[in-house]
């Protein structure tokens, strides 16, 4: 018989009712804290599944009645996951008899909720309507020029990947920026309530509870952050030097700065977060890459569809089952034109066990084609750990959720398009085009580091306080240029909301996940090349068909979340740790070739 005597007053209540049983008079046991876990557990999954059909529907038809619909039933999860955040929290506070695992599953429902709400009804349910107006407001938004035409950000953006013309740059630079003004008092509000939310679970603030999740101390996670930042760090700078020099030939020195930062605008993102779009400009005004996959998509005319087909193949390739049926019955693949939608690329598994879907606004471009490749990753992981207990139902931490999809991708090389049929023969293998193949994925994967890591750095001063509201715009600035040499083509003001024009802020998604996931995914291919037997330079490697490869693969899927990610990076790659060297050594001739460009060169940026 379960007892829940050991605890005073008020939590007794809490846990018996969230047991079903009555108040005795003895001390929490091993067994009994289990029980708790487990009917926790029961409780959050019959809950998710309500949220995700909810969201689901939200974000496939963004209306006032289901935005409505889902802050009703984000309100219910919310307050049952803070009450059983608290309890989770008072079971370690009296912790000492319990088991590390115990322990460490615990802490796991304590750090769960991505946006913990104060103890009180009516700021839970502010708190969640503020994180779904923000999600509206991002994804249905618009700019409108002066003449009154209106364009949505999927087309913003491909015309950001293709002009070359300054002036449009900048207008649709600027233009975008305009939508997320709003967002500034909400998100705001948003944070304080959070904050409060965090604090009473014991931690500092919310960005002390998202740093929480890594099987070590907050602390610790920051400070290993930078640490492979700082190993990652001289690859980036030799990058952003050459790319400047190049974007200066092509633009002029007047629209160059002259203390060594580049514009925003110019390098073929909205963001400036990923770079390949200019690979044509980097490489001297024309692409020198042997291949061009928008090209090969376009002229076999892929549909959406086939895109994830043809990537759904690849995992099939390597022994994973192939996706269900409903997948291509239930997913969204393109944008619809009659409708709101989260455009945002997402994956999800809406039953937990197979229900498997993406919802994306597929271009047919090669960019996005890598995009269906992460899309996927996360739906194999997903029903990989479906077996897992609910807890343990996720990402060994959130950066391997990341890299998956993506360190396939980096399998799709030359020799895996001939071996698909896309292309006729192997591109001859000259320096040039190494090197040229080399850039492109460098100027998505380097050119991204910084960017992965400002993100999070600029939320985890939000949050601690030491940035407020009044200097929200101008702390977002100061990161960019530190640490990606990027600067503002355009004034801006602290009535600009930069931020807020990142899907990720306004829907609350950390982003140190990218981060980790940009280095792991080398080391997961690293691996995965090994295990297929490759012997030669990493980039000419694809796993491709490696039934080793994949099985490698699956069983560090399968564990999900059930041991520290230390242990199941190791039991799959051998290190037991982040490590910045694997894409060091994947990208090692371009660096020497950079470094050879940039021997007359003045690198390095200064911050005003
Ligand atoms: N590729 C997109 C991004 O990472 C969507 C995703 O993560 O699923 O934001
Ligand atoms: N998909 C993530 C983003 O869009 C990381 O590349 O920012
Ligand atoms: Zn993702």
């Amino acid at each position: 018989m379960i007892t829940t005597n050991s605890l005073s007053g008020p939590r007794r209540w809490a846990l018996a009712s969230l047991l079903g049983l009555a108040c005795g008079a003895q001390a929490a046991t091993e067994t009994e804290v289990r029980e708790f876990i487990d009917l926790a557990g029961q409780r959050a999954g019959e809950l998710s599944l309500k949220e995700n059909r909810a969201e689901w529907i939200f974000q496939n038809f963004i209306t006032y009645d289901t935005q409505n619909q889902v802050v009703d039933i984000k309100k219910q999860v919310t307050l049952n996951g803070m009450a059983t955040a608290r309890m989770a929290r008072d079971f370690m506070a009296d912790g000492e008899g319990l088991s590390e695992s115990t322990l460490r599953d615990l802490e796991m429902i304590r750090h769960k909720v991505t946006l913990p709400a104060p103890a009180d009804e009516a700021l839970t349910a502010e708190l969640v309507s503020l994180g779904a107006e923000l999600e509206n407001i991002y994804s249905t938004g618009k700019y409108c020029n002066a003449e009154g035409d209106c364009q949505v950000l999927r087309d913003m953006s491909l015309r950001m990947a293709n002009s070359r013309n300054e002036a449009e740059l900048r207008e649709l630079w600027a233009g975008w920026r305009e939508a997320s003004k709003p967002m500034r008092p909400l998100y705001a509000r948003m944070v304080e309530l959070a904050n409060t939310g965090a604090r009473d679970l014991g931690y500092k603030d919310l960005g002390d509870y998202w740093r929480s999740r890594f099987d070590m101390s907050s602390d610790a996670f920051a400070a290993d952050m930078d640490r492979y930042w700082q190993e990652a760090k001289p690859l980036y700078e030799a990058l952003q030097c050459h790319v400047g020099a190049q974007l200066e030939a092509q633009y002029g020195d007047d629209v160059m700065p002259d203390n060594g930062m580049i514009p925003a605008h110019l390098l073929g993102n909205m963001w400036a977060q990923g770079w390949a779009n200019i690979e044509d400009v980097v490489m001297g005004g024309k692409s020198q890459a042997p291949y061009d996959l928008t090209e090969i998509l376009e002229e076999r005319d892929m549909s959406a569809v086939d895109m994830a087909r043809t990537a759904e193949a690849f995992f099939s390739s390597l022994g994973f089952e192939p996706l269900p049926e409903t997948f291509y019955e239930r997913s969204l693949f393109t944008r619809p034109q009659d409708r709101e939608v989260v455009c945002h690329a997402s994956a999800w598994n809406l039953d937990d066990v197979d229900d498997l879907r993406i919802k994306m606004c597929i271009q047919r471009t090669g960019e996005e084609f890598g995009v269906v490749h992460h899309e996927l990753g996360h739906n194999y992981y997903q029903r990989a750990y479906n077996q897992q207990d609910y807890f343990h139902r996720g990402s060994a931490n959130v950066g391997f959720h990341e890299a998956v999809g993506d360190a396939i991708a980096l399998s799709v090389t030359p020799e895996y398009l001939v071996k698909i049929g896309f292309l006729d023969e192997l591109p001859a293998s000259t320096e040039e085009a190494e090197i040229a193949q080399l850039m492109k994925t460098a100027l998505d994967k380097v050119a991204f580091l910084p960017f992965g890591l400002i993100m999070d750095k600029w939320r985890w001063q939000v949050f601690s306080g030491e940035v407020e509201p009044a200097n929200y715009n101008q702390a977002w600035w100061a990161l960019r240029e530190e640490y990606q040499g990027v600067t503002a083509p355009v004034t801006r003001t602290e009535d600009h909301f930069d931020p807020g024009a990142k899907y990720h802020i306004p829907s609350n998604v950390s982003y140190s996940r990218y981060f980790l996931a940009h280095l792991l995914q080398f080391q997961f291919h690293q691996r995965m090349c090994e295990l297929a037997g490759f012997e030669g330079p990493l980039h000419q490697c694809s796993a491709y068909g490696s039934k080793k490869a994949g099985e490698a693969l699956n069983t560090m899927l399968t564990a999900g979340r059930s041991a520290p990610w230390q242990d199941t990076l190791e039991a799959f790659t051998g290190d037991r740790d982040v490590d910045p060297g694997a894409m060091l050594a994947y990208f090692a001739p371009l660096k020497a070739w950079l470094d050879e460009q940039n021997a007359d060169r003045q690198c390095g940026w200064t911050v005003n």
